[in-house]
């Protein structure tokens, strides 16, 4: 990584940063119209994003993804060397069969598991892990990648302890039953999924999110309740953010960038029940730039960013570099979102770095 010192700076901080093009290895573009509001954000800063199929209904199938991924190519407009890296929901009943299609296809990068009901249309996920056993069994076998969402959804369950939960009552024997199944254990909030992670094979991964870097859940209810703020896995204590923070910049190369944006209309947001997800696609680098810059560790946002991914998926890293200038900017109040509009995370504030063009 390259970095320059500007002449008038005081201290050692950078105020511009070369790294290797980045990839969002989680997520959310949504369908139809809204596409081309937010599929140029992602495509204008990373090479390559793992698209979450979280549709309605879902991308269940190969053919499926194929339409998707066509739509989602359409939709990044002048940026036509991004390339969306496809994704299969898990079901119940999904055959070992679409496993091996979606190998020979070569379009499909992994799997996701949704335990039914954890988030936004989740609702056809698993219901129970054991009834997928042959198709998990079929991943392992052909180097498919299995991405969790890791929250428990029993509605005796803390909604704060439900990762932690997951890790005990499921992911733990998912990773015994399966050693050589590579799983990435999504947007990761806890410390005890860092440590989790940590502890496990080189088989295992996970995603880290900008803003549960930079927020705890402070940050959503002090002060007033800001539905802008919530997203699943929720914002969790600040001993957690911490956590998440050491395990990003510590070089371990277990963990990657994967923004999980998600973004939803404004009104879907702001009323009595609120849907889940942060619209962070519009400025994913510079949100990250910034939770490093802030512990001091410019200098491993490459890793994480660029290079960490493509190393667990088994892909070159970008070949060509993008520029992060130290320069303060206000987040517009709201993005257009097809005939909608998304609020952004920052809505109204600023940034401390911005992408040069
Ligand atoms: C995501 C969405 O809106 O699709 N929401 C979120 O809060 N992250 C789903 C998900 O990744 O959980
Ligand atoms: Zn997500």
């Amino acid at each position: 990584m390259s970095q320059s010192h500007s002449a008038a700076s005081s201290n050692t901080s950078p105020s511009k940063i070369s790294i290797i093009r980045p990839d969002d290895w989680h997520l959310h573009v949504r369908d139809g119209e809204v596409l081309k509001s937010v599929v140029p954000f992602t495509a204008r800063q990373c090479g390559r994003a793992i698209i979450m199929p979280n549709l309605t209904p879902p991308v269940t199938t190969t053919e499926q993804a194929k339409i998707y991924q066509k739509a989602i190519l359409a939709a990044a407009g002048e940026y036509s060397a991004f390339q969306p890296l496809m994704t299969l929901y898990l079901t119940d009943c999904t055959p070992p069969e679409e496993i091996k299609t979606a190998i020979n296809s070569g379009i499909i990068s992994a799997v996701k598991l949704y335990p039914a009901g954890a988030t936004t249309n989740s609702e056809a996920g698993v219901t129970d892990i054991n009834k997928c056993y042959p198709t998990l069994e079929m991943m392992q076998k052909l180097g498919m990648p299995l991405l969790v969402h890791g929250e428990v959804t029993h509605s005796d369950i803390d909604i704060f302890d439900r990762e932690k939960m997951f890790i005990d009552q499921r992911l733990i024997s998912i990773v015994n039953d399966f050693p050589e199944l590579k799983v990435v254990f999504e947007h990761i909030t806890t410390a005890d999924a860092a440590d989790f992670v940590i502890e496990s094979s080189p088989y295992v991964a996970a995603t880290i999110t900008a803003h549960h870097l930079l927020m705890n859940r402070n940050d959503m209810l002090v002060g007033g309740i800001k539905p802008h703020h919530y997203c699943l896995p929720v914002l969790k204590r600040e001993t957690h953010r911490e956590a998440l923070v050491k395990a990003a910049i510590s070089g371990n190369n277990k963990f990657f960038m994967g923004t999980d944006s998600a973004p939803h209309a404004q009104h879907k947001k702001e009323t009595t029940c609120g849907c889940a997800g942060m619209f962070t696609a519009f400025a994913a680098i510079e949100l990250y730039a910034e939770a490093f810059d802030n512990a001091n560790a410019l200098d491993k946002l490459e890793q994480f960013s660029s290079l960490n991914g493509p190393l667990f998926y088994g892909l070159e890293a970008n070949s060509d570099k993008i520029t992060l200038q130290r320069e303060k900017w206000t987040v517009p109040d709201s993005y257009q979102f097809g005939d909608d509009v998304v609020i952004p995370l920052r809505a109204g504030h600023t940034i401390n770095w911005k992408l040069l063009c």
